[in-house]
């Protein structure tokens, strides 16, 4: 699809946006609006050479900017500078004038508005081949009001039948040149193309445009425009929102049994016969706290930071590692809400020192006992839990930013 011609109506004096200067040549991310339009229109892949319609006294300034920017920007594109006029639809008129082919389209679209994207060129562009015109569109959200001169409304239309009109708006060539040269010789004022093509009493029909296809016109607009280009999708990760953040993150953990060893559970030694096997003092609780914590952090798990082939971590008090892990949440932003862990094992029995775990836990956390919750429980004697060959622990951790 290579017989789309575009017009850019760039010859406004951006009076609303404030910056003293048109707004074309504004500035989001250190480049002209009109050159992110030109990327955008370029990025569309349809169009095969574009008018642009700059203010008399800017076509020298225009054609030079946009030199500068082209090779980065759109270097394949094909651009004509001319001089546009008093009203929108005068730059218009004066971009149709030198644009000598007759069969085709031609699609007028604002320069202040780099958002319209490929995927409404193309809806747009199906629509004005099956209706010859067709202009981007969406429906409204608010309800709209017609309002008399004291304030008073008058009529309040149907909101369902309202739609905002945006550009691109596409039409055969010829049928432009036509609604144009009709609008010469029965003056009226438009602001925008498709109603020059109405008052030729011709059908022209909406194709769905794009809520995020804003015309850059007030001044809070460039603070969109600037968190659009800085990539939207930055603008949609959580953490470049200012609310607050919730995670959880969920544990898991096994131990082996054995003679000889100590069985340490949440910090807290518990008289036993056997005790719990592995390369620190295998305190199975807090193994699985620590996993939900830096779980719910997306920090990865202990394995990646107390490696059990480390001979450093070799008999390691796992309450300091706790610490660690809550001091690494920490460093990231993060507070621990509440933390629930579930003690499986057949025997001892743990009812008699939940409290001291709590309090334990609390310490190496630094966060109230009222977040901590400890509970234990049995297997009914299956598995290899219930068989008092290991422990096992769950569990889970909600963390806040
Ligand atoms: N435009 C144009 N010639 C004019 C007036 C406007 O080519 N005489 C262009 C603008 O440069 C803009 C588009 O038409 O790309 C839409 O117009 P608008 O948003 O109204 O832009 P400005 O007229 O520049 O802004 P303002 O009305 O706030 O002064
Ligand atoms: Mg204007």
């Amino acid at each position: 699809m290579n017989n789309l011609i575009a017009i850019i109506p760039a010859a406004g004096i951006g009076k609303r946006l404030e910056q003293g200067i048109n707004k074309a040549f504004v500035q989001i991310a250190g480049v002209p609006i009109l050159v992110h339009c030109l990327k955008m229109l370029e990025g569309t892949s349809m169009i095969k050479k574009v008018v642009i319609a700059v203010a008399p006294g800017e076509v020298e300034d225009a054609r030079r900017m946009l030199g500068k920017f082209q090779k980065e920007y759109f270097p394949s594109m094909l651009f004509t500078v001319v001089a546009g006029g008093n009203e929108r639809q005068d730059s218009v008129a004066n971009a149709l004038a030198v644009i000598s082919e007759n069969e085709g389209y031609i699609a007028v679209h604002d320069a202040a508005r780099p958002f319209a994207g490929k995927e409404v060129f193309l809806r747009v562009m199906e629509t004005a081949e099956k209706y010859s015109a067709a202009v981007a569109a969406v429906p409204v959200k608010d309800t709209i009001k017609m309002v008399g001169e004291a304030g008073e409304i008058l009529v309040t239309p149907d909101r369902g039948l309202l739609h905002a009109v945006q550009t691109p708006q596409i039409f055969e060539i010829g049928l432009l040149k036509k609604a144009y040269t009709y609008l010469r010789e029965h003056p009226a004022k438009v602001t925008d193309d498709a109603s020059v093509v109405e008052l030729l009493g011709k059908k022209v029909v909406i194709a769905m445009g794009r809520y995020e296809n804003i015309k850059i016109t007030t001044p809070e607009d460039l603070v969109f425009a600037e968190f659009f280009l800085a990539g939207k999708e930055d603008i949609m990760k959580t953490d470049n929102l200012n609310m607050p953040q919730f995670r959880t993150g969920i544990g898991f953990d096994v131990h082996k049994l054995e003679q000889s060893r100590r069985l340490v559970l949440c910090g807290i030694e518990v008289p036993y016969e056997k005790g719990l096997l592995g390369h620190s003092d295998a305190d199975v609780s807090l193994h699985a706290l620590m996993d939900a914590l830096l779980g719910g952090a997306a920090l990865g798990d202990i394995g990646r930071y107390f490696p059990d082939t480390d001979e450093h971590f070799k008999g390691a008090d796992s309450a300091e590692l706790t610490k660690q892990v809550a001091g690494m949440l920490q460093a990231e932003g993060w507070h621990i809400n509440n933390i629930d862990i579930t003690i499986i094992a057949e025997q001892p029995k743990l009812a008699g020192y939940i409290a001291a775990m709590r309090n334990s836990v609390a310490q190496m956390l630094k966060i109230s006992t009222d977040c901590v919750s400890i509970k234990a429980t049995t297997t009914e004697k299956l598995g290899f839990t219930g068989r008092g060959e290991g422990i096992a622990a769950t569990a889970v951790a909600s963390l806040m930013k």
